[in-house]
């Protein structure tokens, strides 16, 4: 007849089971070497435990020094009862350990604590081989007993696995460490190489742009910038004055769209003292930009009178200020930006032909980043890099799936938006990959471009949840050829639910 085990011997089973289950969940090597020594302990009634890991190589043993310490102490593994354990295999359990030839007292010196009685067992992983020791010392009452040996190896046992598993992770996350500042770093090349003057962009038409900013370097002449909202009109703008023969005279944007009518003048050519009463006399934006450059954004938006008094100046080049006598002549180039088409308001009479040849000596058009995607991987590490620098983070990297994504999408906004999505997504992200659920979920899909936001119709929620049942099902069944066992899987349903939901739609399978 065999005899049952007796009640505490089940206890303990399932305390290591559950103290099993707590080391699974830890995958930081040292949280976990922490909680291993810290539940051996309270297991075994006694005052210290630590795990002591083998490096055959070097033939040493490394251990944490204290709990929540990162510091590791190493020594040789052929000194000791740790060492001695993980170099044979054998279970060692000392009364006393200063009476053992086996026992290194150097420790006890470099930690200041006193042994009186040890236990030390193997730990072994999967394959059976040894990958350390496990000791404890100092019972708080009496010694270890064969009972304790038991504990101890069981736990040692449960205790290899997640420590390997831990040493594993860290070594995958080093080695993606190592990849993803690697990738920056590669990324950073490419971007210098070809970014002039903060515009980025490898592509043909990109590029183009960059050159045409440097074949103008050395002279003056007006430029139209062209483009759609975000696209990087004001960006062109400062590139040609930065690096024009007047870089160190002032850039002056102006954006005409804001000035009201009243103000204009004043604002253009400047004031002179004492027009109104308590009005001070105030230099204009011509005048402030003499010898620089005067970026008049969205001019497009200026009003007949408006282009008529500019106009004026960029034939004569003299302003008067409002109330003021004199002509104060003025040397200021002139680029100018705008998103509407200029052609088209001339044809409705709204701008001046003259106005704009005389603006439009050169014209540059920004392309919206719809037409050109094959920048978008650029532009994304190059914004994602500006937002590590700024907040002084580690290195970030975007994952594939998130670069197809945001390659694919519409991006209505043009590059601004594009900037400002890579910097919510940085900073929403807790990890140095920035993974597709980080994915905002309003990254419109492609192909939807022009689709104007339909406005949330009132209806019932339940036939909103029906019509748009019917349209996920319609569109898993076209993506699947119809191979209903793919489409339920696409839908997250069990096959036999796909079918019941299509007969209730009556959509043919
Ligand atoms: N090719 C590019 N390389 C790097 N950054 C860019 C590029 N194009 C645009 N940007 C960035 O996108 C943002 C918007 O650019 P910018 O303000 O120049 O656009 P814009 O055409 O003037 O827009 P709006 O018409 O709305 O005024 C800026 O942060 C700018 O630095
Ligand atoms: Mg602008």
């Amino acid at each position: 007849m065999s005899s049952l085990p007796p009640p505490e011997f089940n206890e303990r089973l399932a305390d290591i089971l559950a103290i099993s289950q707590r080391m699974n969940s830890q995958r930081d090597l040292s949280a976990l070497l922490d909680l291993i020594a810290r539940e051996a302990t309270s297991l075994l009634s006694c005052e210290r435990a630590s795990i002591f890991l083998l490096d055959r190589e070097r033939n040493e043993l490394s251990s944490k020094v204290a709990l929540g310490s990162d510091e590791i102490l190493r020594f040789d593994a052929r000194r000791g009862i740790a060492g001695n354990t993980a170099l044979t295999g054998n279970t060692i359990n000392v009364r006393d350990a200063y009476s053992d030839p086996r026992f290194y007292t150097a420790i006890d010196d470099k930690t200041g604590y006193r042994t009186r009685n040890v236990l030390a067992v193997a730990v072994r992983n999967q394959h059976a081989e040894i990958i350390g020791a496990f000791e404890v010392l100092n019972k708080r009452s009496g010694a270890f007993s064969a009972r304790d040996e038991e504990s101890l190896s069981a736990l040692a046992s449960h205790a290899a696995i997640a420590v390997e598993t831990a040493q594993l992770i860290g070594e995958l996350r080093r080695n993606q460490d190592e990849l993803t500042q690697q990738n920056a770093h590669l990324w950073r090349e490419v971007e210098n190489r070809y970014a002039a003057h903060g515009i980025i962009g490898t592509g043909q038409r990109m590029q183009q742009i960059v050159r045409l900013v440097e074949r103008i370097r050395d002279s003056v002449v007006n430029v139209l910038i062209t483009g759609e909202s975000g696209t990087g009109k004001e960006l062109a703008a400062k590139a040609l004055h930065y690096n024009s023969p007047r870089v160190r005279k002032p850039f002056v944007a102006l954006n005409c769209a804001a000035l009201p009518e009243t103000l204009l003048e004043s604002e253009l050519f400047g004031i002179e003292k004492g027009v109104a009463t308590g009005v001070n006399s105030r230099v204009g934006q011509f005048q402030k930009a003499d010898g620089g450059t005067l970026f008049l954004d969205e001019i497009g938006d200026l009003s007949l009178t408006a282009q008529a008094k500019i106009l004026r100046v960029l034939e004569e080049r003299v302003v008067e200020r409002v109330g003021g006598r004199n002509s104060i002549s003025v040397d200021v180039r002139i680029l100018a930006a705008t998103n509407k088409d200029l052609e088209t308001e001339i044809a409705k009479g709204n701008f001046r032909e003259d106005l704009y040849y005389r603006i439009k000596v050169i014209h540059v058009h920004m392309p919206p980043l719809r037409e050109m995607r094959e920048e978008i991987p650029l532009l994304a590490n190059h914004f994602l890099r500006e937002y590590c620098r700024e907040t002084a983070r580690g290195a970030m990297e975007l994952a594939p799936e998130v670069m197809r994504k945001l390659v694919s999408a519409p991006w209505p906004g043009n590059v601004r938006q594009l900037r400002n999505e890579i910097m919510r997504l940085a900073a929403c992200s807790r990890l140095n990959v920035i993974q597709e659920e980080d994915l905002w979920e309003g990254i419109p899909s492609p192909g939807r471009d022009q689709a104007p936001v339909q406005p949330v119709k009132l209806q019932s929620l339940k036939s909103a949840v029906a019509e748009m049942e019917q349209r996920m099902i319609a569109e898993a069944l076209q993506a699947t050829r119809s191979n209903q066992q793919q489409a339920a899987r696409l839908l997250g349903l069990s096959r036999q639910g796909l079918i019941n939901k299509m007969k209730r739609y009556a959509i043919a399978g």
